[in-house]
């Protein structure tokens, strides 16, 4: 009979969990131990199996959010060893590998910590915040034609290859979580610019910096006072240069309307 995996290629791990059933609660550090953890498990997977084996003790599950596991959607937002996703630079929590520790290490697991995100569980916490930045104009609603249209609609190099690199946020959080003034000025940048690099965007382009920077500032967002950790947590590798854009696109909107 084979196994998965032998002896010498598993590793027991020391767990300092974050525990806190609401908002209300006061948090602490549990301790467990992840045993039976291979290299080629996603960070995920690792929870996983030591979830399973809490369950059995009649311990409570760590709570975490997830859902593609494919680097995509954004939601497994938690902070590992003090860093918003993890030690491995851009990537998500879902696709940091078990093969980034060594048998033997203490791992630290936090939920995001903002003013904007409330706890509601262990590591999760309620990012609707992010929703609402969205809902006050993170869109298009000018009618832009059909299929055809959009397409003959000539966009220059430039201005695509900056859409296409601020489209890259996947909406984590992980930029606030990291900002010591838990600043969302680089998710808005990223979505700001994404949508003024194309000419069916531009048309609401003053009215979407405007109503997205107010609604930062209602819902409990900090400023940016540039100290970069935003760009150093994102797993996308958005760039800070995205927040200077947003900062003309609001300049420009003041004055130009
Ligand atoms: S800018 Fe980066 S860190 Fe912030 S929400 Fe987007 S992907 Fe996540
Ligand atoms: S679970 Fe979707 S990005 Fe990690």
């Amino acid at each position: 009979m084979s196994h998965a995996a032998s002896n010498h290629e598993t590793m027991t791990l020391k767990i300092f969990a974050w525990r806190q059933k609401n908002a209300q609660e006061k948090g602490r550090f549990e301790q467990y131990t992840a045993k039976n953890i291979i290299p080629e498990m996603s960070f995920l997977e690792m929870i996983d199996v030591l979830n399973e084996d809490l369950i059995a003790q009649g311990i409570d599950p760590i709570v975490f959010d997830n859902d593609c596991r494919e680097g995509i959607c954004g939601t497994c937002g938690m902070v590992v060893n003090g860093v918003p996703h993890g030690p491995e630079d851009l990537v998500t929590s879902c696709q940091l590998h078990m093969r980034r520790f060594k048998d033997g290490d203490s791992i630290y697991l936090e939920p995001w910590r903002a003013k904007a995100f409330p706890i509601i569980r262990d590591l999760v916490v309620d990012r609707t915040a992010m929703d609402k930045l969205i809902e006050s104009g993170g869109y298009i609603s000018a009618h832009t034609g059909g299929v055809p249209d959009g397409n003959a609609i000539p966009v220059s190099k430039p201005d695509a290859d900056t859409g296409m690199d601020a489209a890259e946020c996947i909406g984590c959080g992980a930029c606030v979580a990291a900002c010591p003034n838990g600043s969302a000025m680089l998710f808005v940048g990223a979505k700001v610019t994404h949508l003024a690099s194309y000419p069916q965007g531009r048309i609401e382009a003053a009215q979407r910096v405007c109503d997205m920077t107010d609604t930062m500032v209602k819902l409990g967002f900090g400023n940016c006072s540039n100290h970069y950790e935003c760009e150093a947590a994102c797993p996308k590798g958005i760039s800070v240069r995205f927040i200077a854009k947003l900062n003309r696109e609001y300049i420009k909107a003041k004055i130009c309307g």
